[in-house]
């Protein structure tokens, strides 16, 4: 049986990470948050709310809920008109030539986000179609590192945990796949993703034989 594959979005498929950071960064200055590029690798993969805690709490001020519930929604609108005109070219080059070999080759593919925008981002690259299985952050109880979103995706392609192979940009990400017990492949810096099995600068490196010789290593 060939593993399936269970793909992150932001910073895997597409760089909207780059665009969460610039709605982050700019929500962060409007409250006097300190907020650089080592608080933003700490927040890679992690959900909306929770990220917004980590960023309040370097602010000199105390918010209400109602108040973060506010300042969730301005940052969530400014992120929604940074993607509002993704196309196709904005997928990361070698992402649906990577996407349809595994097909080809009979895996299944799934999406594990945390992005309540994920399903608007792939539809706007045109690559839905080419995924079994998507998941809801909606009904996803716990964030990255926790390992719900990927043991919720692997049973809804019907595929044991360790039969599948994760792909990921965030520490936080890699940590919520080996917490998965499935092996891991990391997209950028091997100093951030060293606890991946595998890192690659870039997704258009991985190739499905890279991904099945990975699955059978750490089968035997
Ligand atoms: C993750 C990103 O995929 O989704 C985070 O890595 C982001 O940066 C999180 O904050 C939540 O996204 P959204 O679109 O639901 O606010
Ligand atoms: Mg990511």
């Amino acid at each position: 049986m060939q593993p399936s594959v269970i793909f992150d979005l932001d910073g895997v498929i597409t760089d909207t990470a780059h665009y969460h950071y610039l709605a982050w960064k700019a929500l962060a200055d409007s409250i006097g948050a300190p907020f650089d590029a080592e608080a933003n690798e700490a927040l890679k993969g992690i959900d909306r709310m929770a990220s917004l805690r980590w960023i309040a709490a370097r602010s000199a001020r105390d918010f209400s809920e109602a108040e973060l519930a506010i300042l969730a929604e301005r940052k969530n609108a400014h992120y929604q008109r940074l993607i509002a005109d993704m196309a196709p070219e904005d997928a990361f080059p070698g992402v649906p030539e990577l996407l349809l070999a595994l097909r080809r080759k009979g895996c299944r593919i799934g999406l594990a986000s945390v992005s309540k925008n994920a399903a608007f981002v792939l539809d706007k690259l045109r690559l839905t179609e080419l995924f079994d299985y998507v998941a809801d952050a909606a009904s996803i109880v716990r964030t990255k590192p926790d390992p719900e979103i990927f043991l919720t995706v692997a049973a809804a392609l019907g595929t044991p945990p360790a039969a599948c192979v994760g792909i990921e940009d965030a520490a936080a990400g890699v940590e919520a796949i080996l917490a998965a017990r499935m092996p891991a492949i990391g997209v950028g810096s091997s100093e951030i993703l060293g606890r991946a099995n595998l890192v690659v600068a870039h997704t258009r490196e991985i190739t499905p034989e890279m991904i099945f010789a990975l699955a059978a290593s750490v089968a035997e």
